[in-house]
């Protein structure tokens, strides 16, 4: 889909029949709205998987009830979701149903009229967050102008740059490089990578405005 390869901070979900399949619903112009959002979750639960393999984890040895050992694993460390508003929310359930009671922030960042620069218009994050691994949650990464400024937020608040995994449906190329660019320990997830941005910076071929049909606010 793009001739784009990818930096090393890049993780893109394995291209399956199955993954190929659900992007194939969501991107359709005559996708109806429940299938959007069902199909959109089903996604968002592979790439939550996918997040929560990039964590540490330790060994941890366990008993099983045949009184046999087994040699596993365990996560080691906190960690908290952030979404940033609007279509970061929908992806809000996605890492609940991964995490129970997670904690979970809320960035709303806003392209100033004047400066045509993103601005913040509100956090609210678990106060602790600087201890945390931070999976931050927005299904398009276009210009990576909002996401940048999302990542400069968790910065301030303490959270350290190679604790945040940016998870995202579909990424634009000129997304990345910014982002990389400004933030290379961040680490990217996400499920295709396509052309490019529109005049519009919509990204093509892309899926529309996310947020508005995963809400029904189109
Ligand atoms: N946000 C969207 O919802 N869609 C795009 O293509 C770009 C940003």
């Amino acid at each position: 889909m793009s001739t784009f390869t990818p930096p090393k901070q890049v993780v893109v979900l394995e291209s399956t029949p199955e993954l190929k399949s659900l992007m194939s619903i969501i991107r359709n112009k005559d996708t109806a709205r429940g299938d959007f959002i069902f199909y959109s979750d089903r996604i968002i639960r592979f790439l939550v998987e996918e997040a929560l393999n990039h964590l540490p984890f330790v060994s941890k040895t366990i008993e099983t009830p045949t009184g046999f050992k087994y040699e596993g694993l365990a996560f080691q460390g906190k960690i908290c979701g952030v979404s940033i508003m609007r279509a970061g929310e929908a992806m809000e359930q996605g890492l609940r149903d991964c995490c129970r009671s997670v904690r979970i922030g809320k960035i709303l960042i806003q392209r100033d009229e004047e400066t045509a620069l993103p601005q913040l218009y509100y956090a609210k994050l678990p106060p602790d967050i600087g201890q945390r691994f931070v999976l931050l949650l927005d299904p398009m990464l276009a210009t990576g102008g909002s996401a940048n400024k999302a990542i400069e937020v968790l910065l301030s608040h303490g959270v350290e740059e190679d604790k945040i995994l940016f998870v995202n449906l579909i990424s634009a190329p000129e997304g990345i490089t910014k982002m990389v660019e400004a933030y290379p320990k961040v680490k990217i997830i996400c499920g295709e990578i396509d052309q490019g941005l529109d005049e519009n910076k919509y990204i093509v071929p892309g899926i529309g405005d996310f947020g508005c049909r995963y809400f029904g606010t189109l």
